[in-house]
């Protein structure tokens, strides 16, 4: 069986999603692992409560990025990880976890890349007008949201609330990144 980590800053139903497709055999694969660098996050709970261990830390409380990654790696390495997926991890990796675990990271972002790179994607989207939506899967490189993409899925949408375009790239993003993954860990 695959093993994957799923790193999230916040509120964590991609990892949900993942989680419970990774229970249902609906992605080949377990979570072995979450990553969060907000300890009071939403999705630090969300992994006690299904017993998957969690390893949540204050980027504050290392003295540099490379420090705390390196931590990161050494319990990648522990658990034993074919592919680390990260769900609203909200930072850009360094070399650290890039030399360590480059070409086995993907990301999700809410939006048709290369549009609307960065943490805002979809307040920028509605403020632009844009009518056509949509989620994007890439590998991870050093750039802010770049890499090579993977998987894209649109929708349309003609209006201007943010909060149903968030419903709806949640939903999108959820049945993708499931899709996704279990591809990626039976390739
Ligand atoms: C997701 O919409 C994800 O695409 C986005 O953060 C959200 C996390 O939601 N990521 C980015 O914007 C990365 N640039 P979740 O915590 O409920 O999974």
């Amino acid at each position: 069986m695959k093993r994957i980590a799923v790193f999230a800053s916040g509120e964590g139903s991609n990892f949900e999603a993942i989680a419970a497709a990774c229970e249902r055999g609906a992605i080949a694969a377990e979570v072995a692992l979450v990553v969060c660098d907000r300890p009071g996050a939403r999705v630090t709970e969300r992994a006690a409560a299904r017993g998957i261990a969690c390893f949540a830390f204050a980027p504050k409380e290392y003295a540099s990025k490379a420090d705390y990654e390196r931590e990161i790696v050494a319990r990648l390495d522990a658990v034993g990880v074919d592919l680390v997926c990260l769900a609203g991890y909200m930072r850009i990796l360094s070399e650290v976890l890039l030399g360590a675990y480059g070409g086995r990271i993907v990301n999700i972002h809410p939006s048709l890349l290369p549009a609307f790179k960065g943490a805002h994607a979809i307040e920028e989207a509605v403020a632009y007008g844009v009518k056509v939506y949509g989620v994007t899967i890439h590998w991870v490189d050093a750039t802010l949201d770049g890499g090579r993409i993977i998987a894209q899925r649109a929708f349309a949408y003609d209006g201007d609330d943010v909060h149903e375009v968030e419903r709806r790239v949640h939903e999108v993003e959820h049945e993708l990144y499931v899709e996704t993954i279990d591809k990626l860990v039976k390739a």
